[in-house]
C-alpha cells in the first residue's frame, strides 16, 4: 500500500508519501502496522505534525507510557518524554542531555515493557546526536546453536539505577520505587512474528541470573560486542521533519554525543502491549 525505501541496512525502511497528521484509515494503521513488524524500524520524512498529532498517532498502536521521569514530561501532553539539553526557567526540560547515551531497550526495567516508541526530532544541532540502532533478531539468529541453546530460557537482571548512574541523573524515590531492578528473558519471543531476539543491552543489563559472576561477565561482554556489530547496525542521521518508529520488542538503541552550545529537542511516545500481548514471551 505505501512504497518503502531500504536504509541501507539489513533493516529499517523509509515510508514514502506518508503524513502522520493526516487521518488515517484503519487500513493505513494496519499497513503501517505491518511495515513496522517487518521492518523493526520505520522512518517518516518531511513530517509536520504537533504533540497532538503525535500522540493521535501513536495511540493508534497501543496505549501509550506515561514515562517515570515525569520533570521530563510534555506540560501539555504527558504520554511524550521529552529528550533534551535545553534549560527552561532554570531546569531542563528533558532528559539525557547532550552527552553519548548507551545501548539500551526502552522500559525493559518495567513488568510490562514497551512494544514501540516514536521519535520525533523537533530541534536539531547542526551535527552529532545521531541515533543508532541494533537488529537484535539478527544478532539472535547469528549466534552458534550451543550459545542460543545455553541462553534460551535464562533471565537477565535489568536496572535502570545502572543506566541513570552512567548516562543520566538519579531517580527520586518514588520514581526509584516504580522501578526497581527487574528479571526478563534473554531471549524475547516476538509478540507479532513469533521470531527471538536478543532481550538484553549493554546500559541496563548487569548480570544473567543464577550464574556465577565471572561467567555471566563473561558471557554478556561477549554479546554486547557480538550485538553492537556494524553487521546489525543502522546509524540515523537526523533531519528536520523526521520521525522514526521502532520495535521495541527486537531493537536496542543508542545516542551519539553532540556539542553542547547547541539545543536539540526531541519529542517520544511509548507504546506499551495490547492487553492480550501483556505477557509477550
Ligand atoms: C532515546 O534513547 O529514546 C533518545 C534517543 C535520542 O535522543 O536520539
Amino acid at each position: 500500500m505505501y512504497g518503502t525505501r531500504s536504509l541501507g541496512a539489513s533493516f529499517g525502511a523509509e515510508v514514502l508519501d506518508f503524513q502522520l497528521s493526516g487521518t488515517p484509515s484503519e487500513a493505513d494503521i494496519a499497513a503501517i502496522r505491518g511495515l513496522w513488524a517487518e521492518h523493526k524500524l520505520l522512518l517518516f520524512r518531511n513530517q509536520s505534525f504537533d504533540e497532538a498529532t503525535l500522540v493521535g498517532f501513536s495511540r493508534q498502536f497501543g496505549d501509550l507510557e506515561i514515562h517515570v521521569r515525569e520533570e521530563y514530561l510534555s506540560p501539555e501532553h504527558p504520554e511524550i518524554l521529552y529528550v533534551s539539553n535545553i534549560e527552561r526557567d532554570g531546569r531542563r526540560i528533558g532528559i539525557l542531555s547532550d552527552s553519548e547515551v548507551g545501548w539500551h531497550y526502552d522500559q525493559i526495567y518495567l513488568p510490562k515493557p514497551a512494544v514501540g516508541s516514536l521519535l520525533m526530532a523537533d530541534t536539531l544541532p547542526p551535527e552529532g546526536g545521531n541515533t543508532e540502532f541494533a537488529d537484535m533478531c539478527a544478532a539472535w539468529e547469528a549466534l552458534p546453536e550451543a550459545t542460543r541453546e545455553k541462553l534460551d530460557g535464562c533471565l537477565a537482571n535489568q536496572s535502570y539505577e545502572a543506566f541513570n548512574q552512567a548516562y543520566s541523573v538519579p531517580t527520586n524515590n518514588k520514581q526509584k520505587a516504580r522501578s526497581p531492578d527487574i528479571h526478563q528473558p534473554i531471549a524475547r519471543t516476538h509478540p507479532v512474528t513469533g521470531r527471538k531476539a536478543l532481550y538484553l543491552c549493554p546500559g541496563m543489563t548487569t548480570e544473567i541470573v543464577g550464574w556465577d559472576a565471572d561467567e555471566s561477565a563473561e558471557m554478556l561482554a561477549f554479546l554486547f560486542d557480538w550485538t553492537t556489530k556494524p553487521e546489525f547496525v543502522y546509524s540515523h542521521a537526523w533531519q528536520p521533519g523526521d520521525a522514526l518508529m521502532w520495535d521495541n520488542a527486537c531493537t536496542m538503541h543508542r545516542r551519539d554525543p553532540f556539542d553542547p552550545a547547541h539545543a536539540r529537542l526531541m519529542k517520544r511516545t511509548t507504546i506499551l502491549p495490547p492487553a492480550e500481548l501483556a505477557v509477550p514471551f
